[in-house]
């Protein structure tokens, strides 16, 4: 899936438009296995566009809310990071350490694939293999590993409860931000299968790797939270 962004401004020529954002939005002549194309209109605010026909367009986004890579910004990282700092630690021992691949995420991503794909040869795992393989297809498009996330923070700490508090703080902090996020407990298991992995995300025996929350900005809302079973609770 990949978005297409029409600017629209007072007078647009409304009838220009037409043909190409039909196709676009109804995909119905595209090739087989071609990606989605999600159509959103975006102006310098998000005030109502009256188009030279006559028709009111409220624009989907403004510009100011558009990242051309739609990569979540650095400030929201920093914000995930502080909300993982102020959760609290063991005695306040403060150990939880974290690494975010921000510029380096591409480059380390088919390195955790690699890994992932091993273990799941090693361990017979057949329907993970072709999870794998269908990223090898088409690794520019999002994958069923990291889910079209744009950026990866790894958790580490020495008591692991104290990595888990953190994450649960910036995952919160993700939402409250607008931004989608991800628990991969298999990126957890691919990095730890990796020697060079685990160097490189500073994980030895003492300072394990909690988890890795992946991030990046998405369309979706959510009206409610998801469904869960009632409390298994022992009232006493
Ligand atoms: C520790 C942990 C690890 C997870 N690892 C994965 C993962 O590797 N891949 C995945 O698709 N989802 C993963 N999830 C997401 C869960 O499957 C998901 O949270 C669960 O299905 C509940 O859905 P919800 O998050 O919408 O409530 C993980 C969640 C947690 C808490």
């Amino acid at each position: 899936m990949f978005t297409v962004y029409i600017y629209v401004l007072d007078t647009l020529a409304d009838w220009e438009l037409g043909y190409v954002t039909a196709e676009l939005n109804s995909g119905r002549f595209f090739k087989k296995d071609a990606p989605e194309v999600s159509v959103k209109t975006v102006a310098i605010s998000k005030e109502p566009v009256k188009t030279m026909g006559g028709l009111t367009i409220v624009p989907d986004r403004s510009i100011r809310d558009i990242e051309v890579d739609e990569k979540a910004p650095r400030e929201e990282l920093e914000l995930l990071l502080e909300a993982g700092r102020c959760a609290p630690t063991s005695s306040n021992s403060q150990s939880v350490g974290f690494t975010v691949l921000d510029q380096e995420f591409e480059t380390l991503r088919p390195r955790i694939w690699k890994s992932f794909a091993r273990l799941a040869r090693e361990g017979g795992r057949k329907l993970l293999l072709r999870r794998y393989e269908s990223y090898l297809a088409h690794p520019e498009e999002p994958d069923t590993l990291f889910y079209g996330g744009t950026q990866m923070i790894a958790v580490t700490s020495e008591p692991p409860i104290d990595g888990a508090l953190a994450l649960a703080n910036m995952e919160l902090m993700a939402h409250a931000l607008g931004l989608g996020a991800l628990y991969c407990g298999f990126a957890v298991r691919a990095i730890d299968g990796d020697p060079d992995l685990r160097a490189y995300f500073g994980i030895t025996e003492k300072r394990k790797l909690d988890g890795c929350l992946i991030v990046g900005r998405t369309d979706l809302r959510f009206h409610r939270t998801a469904p869960r079973n009632p409390p298994r609770v022992a009232w006493k």
